[in-house]
């Protein structure tokens, strides 16, 4: 695997929108401004306006900046001023949950200048299968991250986990040297890889025994550590190893076990996003986690018993939300 490190340098004519405005794609937002560039946020509703968000630190400093949103909403004022702020926009970063991918991304696809780059930034696999096809000239790369941010209020986070980050080339054009660095010194702790799937698919894993798991038995991540897991986590690793052969990545099950129980130790204190998303009642990333593992072993004529039971389960969870 290659690795690409930051060479970079001053950033203030670089526009960067931000496709997304939750935890991640705010504290992104305060990443790339600490280093000189302007990004700007696309959001589904409102109006074009100035918000002002609020970032607490790791160490609980408080500090305040001022963001401009524009919406990709039908609403004939704002749709002019997003058509011109695209204009001139050379990577937009998309930092939706990855079953509204597709949506975000085609509320804004006609406007995409043609030599624009985007980044797919979420947990779970599968939406860049469909977004390359839809890209004509542009550039697709996709990445995954560790850091962890907490939303306090709805222009508020809190920065709670300094994890890593990991990107690199999925489809078109590269995304130019200038802008990888770019990217590189603004996010902490991150790397260019390539290839980068192997690195998306050992979050994967990751994501796929210890979300559902904790989701089912409303645990945190540490309950796992209990030895009566350890048979269903090695099944849930056992078929993704098999499933990602046949898609042309070759996984470690050993390593890939120890990494998984290494997170489990590491957010021991931690509810996962999906446990989450389920006291919540909220939509979980369950289609794009163990549900994309089931739909690329079916593609392979492969049965992935473990991780469709689970992904029934969660599923049927959420078919018990009350409307
Ligand atoms: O989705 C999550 O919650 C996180 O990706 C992880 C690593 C499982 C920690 O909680």
């Amino acid at each position: 695997m290659s690795t690409h490190k930051s060479r970079f340098t001053s950033t203030s004519d670089t526009k960067v929108g931000i496709l997304g405005a939750g935890a991640i794609g705010q504290l992104l937002f305060h990443q790339l401004t600490a280093t000189g560039c302007a990004p700007y946020f696309i959001t589904r509703g409102g109006n074009t306006r100035q918000q002002t968000l609020t970032f607490t630190s790791i160490e609980n400093n408080t500090s305040n900046l001022s963001a401009e949103l524009f919406s990709s909403v039908s609403q004939s004022d704002t749709h002019d001023a997003l058509a011109q702020v695209m204009r001139d926009t050379q990577v937009i970063i998309v930092c939706v949950k990855a079953y509204q991918v597709n949506e975000a991304i085609n509320s804004i696809l006609t406007r995409i200048p043609k030599d624009c780059h985007l980044l797919l930034l979420h947990n779970g696999m599968g939406p860049h299968l469909q977004i390359e096809k839809q890209l004509s000239t542009q550039g697709l790369s996709v990445g995954t991250t560790s850091q962890g941010a907490l939303k306090l209020a709805t222009w508020h986070i809190q920065q709670t986990g300094c994890g890593s980050s990991q990107l690199g080339h999925a489809s078109g054009p590269q995304l130019p040297n200038r802008l990888k660095d770019l990217l590189l010194s603004a996010i902490p702790q991150s790397q260019w890889c390539e290839p980068v799937l192997p690195l998306l698919w050992q979050k994967l894993a990751i994501n796929a025994a210890i979300n559902p798991l904790t989701a089912i038995e409303q645990c945190r991540n540490g309950a796992l550590a209990d030895i009566r897991y350890r048979p269903i986590i090695e099944m849930i690793i056992s078929e993704l190893v098999e499933v990602a052969k046949l898609e042309g990545v070759e996984l470690d099950k050993l390593v890939l076990t120890n990494r998984v129980y290494e997170v489990i130790k590491l957010t021991a204190n931690n509810f996962s996003s999906m446990h989450q998303d389920v006291a919540n009642k909220r939509q979980t990333e369950v289609g794009s986690i163990n549900g994309y593992i089931v739909a690329r072993a079916r593609v392979h004529h492969l049965n992935c018993k473990t991780n469709e039971d689970l992904y029934n389960q969660i599923t049927k969870i959420e078919s018990q939300y009350p409307i």
